[in-house]
């Protein structure tokens, strides 16, 4: 059955009004389409008792605090921007485990969802949860950082709130529905995912803030570059450059591959993987590539852009097409076209090699972590 906006806001809304009753709600607004939603729908259906909270982490993209302000400006007129910046990179400097980071994350993100709460007088926040993102926090693949109630976490005891996702049963496609019909600007609606610990988990292994710095620079090259060319979502990760050439491998598809030391997400068989990245100089069949690499402890094979002597990181750009966000294709992408992508890339000193990441998913995941 198709969804329809219209019915779903008339049966959310006296549910949001019973739970809200008189008092307050905070709801955490990440600039995403899912929270931003979210937050137009308890908008809308609360008015001034909602207070609308944009955390500023640190791992935000270029001008994303200021930018959502101005695209939210007609639907949230009230919305905060929280700077937490120094808290969230002082505690998650060095941390190099994926799931390690985004456990911390979530906890240092609900412990100041919950100071905030103190702060603006209630104990109810409000978040943009959808059942993708449960679905696969559910299933193991990866800890989403907005996924408590469904793992069974209790979040009045843990940090004195409770948690109220009007949106947890939908999927991405009617979340933007919801958006359009909500009135949301298509620079929103239309926006693609942005993950709620953001270029955290795009600054692959090692958290560092000259590494955060690079990613920050090439993510908005990347997002520039391909604008508008009908991608599910595309972004830059970067990652520590060091690897070594496969010998075996190498023959095996017919190419030289190097093994990277730095590890990423992917899924096999529905389950859960943390191998390494791995990349081919230049792959004769992008798919039988993968699919031979993928049989090994290697979660993200890339194709080598462009890359110099110097410099100590390595930046791959990602880019899928996808409907549900569960499954994704890999576009192709003109070697031109990623050749002057990777050389204004490159023009950071710091930058060692750009690659294309040719992995769908499944055996990848869409973020590297
Ligand atoms: P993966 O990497 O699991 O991504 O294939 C699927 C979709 O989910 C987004 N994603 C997240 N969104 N919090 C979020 O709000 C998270 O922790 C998170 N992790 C992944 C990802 O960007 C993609 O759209």
């Amino acid at each position: 059955m198709s969804f329809n906006p219209s019915s779903f806001i008339n049966e959310i809304s006296p549910q949001l009004i019973e739970k809200v009753g008189n008092s307050k709600v905070l709801i955490a607004v990440s600039g995403g389409v899912d929270s931003t939603t979210a937050a137009a729908l308890a908008y809308r259906v609360l008015g001034e008792r909602v207070i609308p909270v944009m955390i500023d982490t640190g791992f935000l993209r270029e001008n994303e605090a200021n930018s959502v302000r101005e695209m939210t400006r007609k639907v949230i007129p009230n919305l905060v921007v929280e700077d937490k910046s120094e808290e969230f990179l002082s505690a998650l400097e060095g941390v190099e485990d994926a799931e390690e980071k985004r456990k911390k994350f979530r906890d240092i993100f609900y412990n100041t969802i919950s100071s905030l709460a103190r702060k603006y007088g209630t104990t109810m926040m409000m978040q943009g949860t959808i059942a993708a993102d449960w679905v696969e926090t559910q299933g193991g693949i990866k800890t989403q950082h907005n996924v408590l109630v469904q793992l069974g976490i209790n979040t009045e005891s843990q940090w004195g709130f409770t948690v109220i996702e009007p949106l947890a049963d939908l999927y991405k496609n009617e979340v933007r529905e919801l958006a359009r019909f909500l009135g949301l600007p298509p620079a929103i609606s239309e926006r693609q995912p942005f993950p709620g610990p953001g270029l955290l988990i795009r600054t692959v292994g090692k958290v560092t803030r000259e590494k955060l710095l690079v990613e920050r620079q090439a993510n908005s090259i990347v997002e520039r570059r391909l604008e508008g060319k009908g991608f599910s979502q595309y972004f830059a990760v970067t990652f520590d450059s060091d690897c070594e050439e496969d010998l075996e491998k190498s023959k095996e598809v017919g190419s030289k591959v190097k093994i990277y030391k730095s590890r990423a997400t992917g899924v096999k068989g529905d389950v859960r993987s943390y191998g390494h990245i791995a990349s081919v100089e230049s792959p004769i069949s992008v798919r039988e590539t993968v699919m031979k690499l993928s049989r090994y402890d290697i979660t993200h094979v890339m194709s080598i852009v462009s890359n110099k002597d110097k410099g100590k990181y390595a930046v791959a750009i990602r880019a899928v097409l996808t409907e549900d966000f569960m499954t994704a294709d890999v576009p192709s992408i003109s070697a031109e076209e990623l050749k002057t992508i990777a050389n204004e890339i490159m023009e950071n000193p710091l930058v060692k090699e750009v690659l294309f990441d040719i992995t769908s998913k499944p055996p990848a995941t869409i973020e590297l972590e």
